[in-house]
């Protein structure tokens, strides 16, 4: 599958070349190449560095290396997980760093920019659309085994319920959770637009029930149950904050960090995570003593999240959630520059 097969508009990309506006050499490392869209502008921007995408979605990368094939060995790429990179850096796998030449470069800056790719949500062989039919997959990366089919067709109703408000924030959690277990008691549940229609009943069934006229121009009601989903296949949210702590110790001093999120649980993860990494103390009010061991490492460049101007929602609706927050690693003295 060749690059210009697919489309996807990188969200905020002028905001994440200012954020890095201070880089001109060493290592940037795009933690979600996806399509490659960040990449190339930086690649472009800025012809003394070298970077490393990593995605765990092969298709992805085979994309993002036709399409930046040109910028030769300043171009490399990895598959895996972006929790992995320390263990990467750590020289756990030498031979890719040695591979790939990068293994003498401080690492200058770390975007992620979380999340599903529009190529992704476009296939519907992928199944994270509930707009075209297609089976429920949703993994990101295939060598993983659970699919979301495995989740609707073998959890219990609890904790369907759990999940879909946990990760969805949806209000009908249970009223859908029932439903997809009375459903399925029939026949599994196999496609995502069978998904989505069952989720419409028990929504507009909830509704009803409480006397509220259907409102047309809400969100399609299986938006959220669909998020939740997406999440608990791919464990979106796990080790989130911990690999933002990670990523700060792997920065050389001054170097910076952007994350770009969609939705509020992860934006209060990364806001969090910023927060605990700038030294704020994590302990509850009643301890007599600090032991959470917050210590000053970096300082905060937005300090409130940065979103996408009217023009950007305007040419790309997928922008409308973006929020993005960057901080910059202070020098080893501690000092600020
Ligand atoms: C929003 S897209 C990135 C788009 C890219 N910035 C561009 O401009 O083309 C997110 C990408 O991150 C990848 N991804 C999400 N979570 C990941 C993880 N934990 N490790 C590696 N890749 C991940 C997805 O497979 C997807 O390709």
């Amino acid at each position: 599958m060749s690059a210009t097969s697919f489309f996807h508009r990188s969200v905020l990309l002028d905001e994440v070349l200012k954020a890095f506006e201070t880089i001109s050499d060493g290592l940037i490392i795009d933690c979600t190449l996806g399509l490659g869209g960040h990449s190339e502008a930086l690649l472009s921007h800025k012809e003394n560095i070298s970077l490393l995408g990593i995605d765990r979605d092969l298709v992805a990368i085979k994309c993002a290396e036709d399409r930046l094939a040109a910028f030769g060995k300043r171009f490399q790429t990895h598959h895996s997980d972006f929790r992995d990179l320390p263990n990467i850096i750590a020289g756990k796998s030498m031979d890719i760093i040695a591979e790939k030449n990068i293994e003498k470069q401080p690492i200058k800056a770390i975007l992620l920019d979380l999340g599903v790719s529009s190529m992704q949500l476009d296939t519907p062989t992928r199944g994270f659309s509930f707009q075209q039919d297609g089976p429920l997959d949703m993994r990101m990366d295939f060598s993983q085994g659970e699919t979301a089919a495995d989740i609707i067709n073998s959890f219990s109703e609890e904790e369907l319920a759990n999940l879909i408000y946990e990760y969805g924030e949806e209000p009908a959690s249970r009223h859908i959770a029932k439903q997809i277990v009375d459903s399925r008691e029939t026949k599994p549940i196999e496609t995502t637009v069978e998904l989505a229609n069952l989720i419409t009943r028990a929504v507009n069934y909830r509704e009803r029930k409480q006397g509220r006229k259907i409102d047309p121009n809400r969100i399609h009601p299986a938006t959220r149950t669909f998020q939740a989903l997406r999440i608990a296949v791919n464990r979106e949210l796990t080790n989130l904050d911990k690999f933002i702590g990670q990523a700060i110790d792997l920065l050389a001093p001054e170097g910076r960090l952007a994350v770009i999120s969609f939705h509020s649980l992860e934006d209060r993860i990364v806001k969090n995570a910023y927060r605990f990494a700038a030294g704020a103390c994590q302990c509850p009010l009643r301890l007599p003593l600090c032991v959470c061991g917050a210590k000053e490492k970096v300082r905060t460049l937005t300090k409130k999240p940065l979103v996408a101007t009217d023009i950007e929602t305007k040419t790309n609706p997928r922008s409308r959630s973006a929020k993005l927050r960057v901080c910059e690693k202070i020098n080893k003295l501690g000092i600020e520059t």
